[in-house]
């Protein structure tokens, strides 16, 4: 039986980190693992345009950097398909005829669209193309006839707009496209070195890139349980960020008593961070090597996006042989 294809992006605007490791990433890595999906994961360079168009220096680097981190963290080119968006220009095509049978309403009452504005009041976002952007994601999701698409709950909105824009363009013109399914992925609450949100807007963050003196600097800065101010006093592990990070990173005993110190001030947070930063070190060391590796073999990478991309060629320009015909151009 062929494969349940999934396919999933990412806009390359920044390194990746650690909460987007135990998010999206992990969560990509695991169905890649699975062995029940074909899937086909892509760098969205023309989606971080919708944002980053005033300043689009860093995109193309971005993107490598971040294929170079998939491939460390454990996407396999022999499994998944990998390729970057603007490489298919097909993908570009499809958005305009997309564009032209969705209704403007569906757009502006999006609620992401309007969060997003809201949230990124330092750049203009009046633009065509940043109000398009969902109309790119269906393109880029139906293009591969896609069934599943991994995704966080802020991404719901913009797959329930690919189903409905497939629908019309299968009532339109011709059932070409299966209507997709979001592939809810489980995030887990991780906070930055500040304690607000990881985010790299809020420069918090813990890149997956992270080593050496940087990763222990950046976990000795954690903000821990407030309320603790002397290493006398008990701590409370369920409001504590580092406690968190524990639980990700640290063996079930070990997380069982750090929890049990920390209550009975049997432990400092200056030790506690000292342990997180060294188990982080450990569990990432063999992603780091694989990093390493690829840095050094930059030919590599980039033949591994150049045949993702060929791959992903072949199904684009099948599926537009069929959509020029459906709309008859
Ligand atoms: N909008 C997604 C994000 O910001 C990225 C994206 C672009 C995407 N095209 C997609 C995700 C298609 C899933 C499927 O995370
Ligand atoms: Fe957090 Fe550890 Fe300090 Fe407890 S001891 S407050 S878990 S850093």
């Amino acid at each position: 039986m062929a494969l349940k294809r999934i396919l999933s992006g990412m806009r390359p605007t920044g390194k990746l980190h650690l909460g987007n490791l135990h998010g999206a990433l992990g969560n990509w890595v695991e169905l890649q693992n699975s062995g029940n999906y074909d899937c086909f994961y892509f760098v969205a360079d023309w989606h971080a345009f919708t944002s980053e168009y005033s300043s689009t220096e860093g995109i193309k680097d971005y993107s490598i950097g971040m294929v170079i981190d998939w491939l460390s963290v454990g996407l396999d080119p022999q499994k998944s398909t990998l390729f970057v968006q603007s490489a298919i220009k097909e993908h570009a095509e499809l958005f305009l005829l997309l564009s032209m049978i969705t209704p403007l309403a569906w757009l502006e009452r999006n609620p992401t669209y309007k969060e997003m504005k809201a949230e990124l009041i330092n750049k203009d976002l009046s633009t065509f193309g940043f109000l398009g952007y969902p109309v790119l994601q269906a393109a880029d999701i139906i293009m591969y006839k896609a069934l599943g698409v991994p995704v966080g709950v802020d991404q719901l909105p913009h797959v329930e707009l690919t189903r409905e824009i497939a629908r019309r363009f299968n009532f339109l013109y011709k059932e070409i496209f299966p209507i997709p399914e979001p592939l809810l992925t489980s995030v887990p609450k991780l906070l930055g070195v500040d304690g607000r949100k990881m985010s790299k807007s809020y420069d918090n963050s813990i890149y997956i890139s992270d080593r050496g003196k940087v990763l222990q600097e950046k976990v000795s800065s954690m903000f821990t349980d407030p309320q603790r101010m002397r290493k006398s006093d008990p701590g409370n592990p369920e409001i504590c960020n580092v406690f968190t990070f524990h639980g990700l990173y640290s063996p079930e005993a070990k997380v069982r008593e750090i929890a049990a110190d920390c209550r009975k001030a049997g432990i400092g947070c200056t030790d506690c961070k000292k342990m997180l930063a060294s188990r982080i070190a450990e569990t990432m060391a063999p992603i780091h090597e694989r990093m390493d590796y690829y840095l050094n073999h930059m030919a590599e990478i980039n033949g591994i996006i150049e045949e993702g991309n060929r791959k992903a060629t072949v199904i684009a320009r099948r599926t537009m042989d069929e959509v020029r015909a459906a709309v008859k151009i």
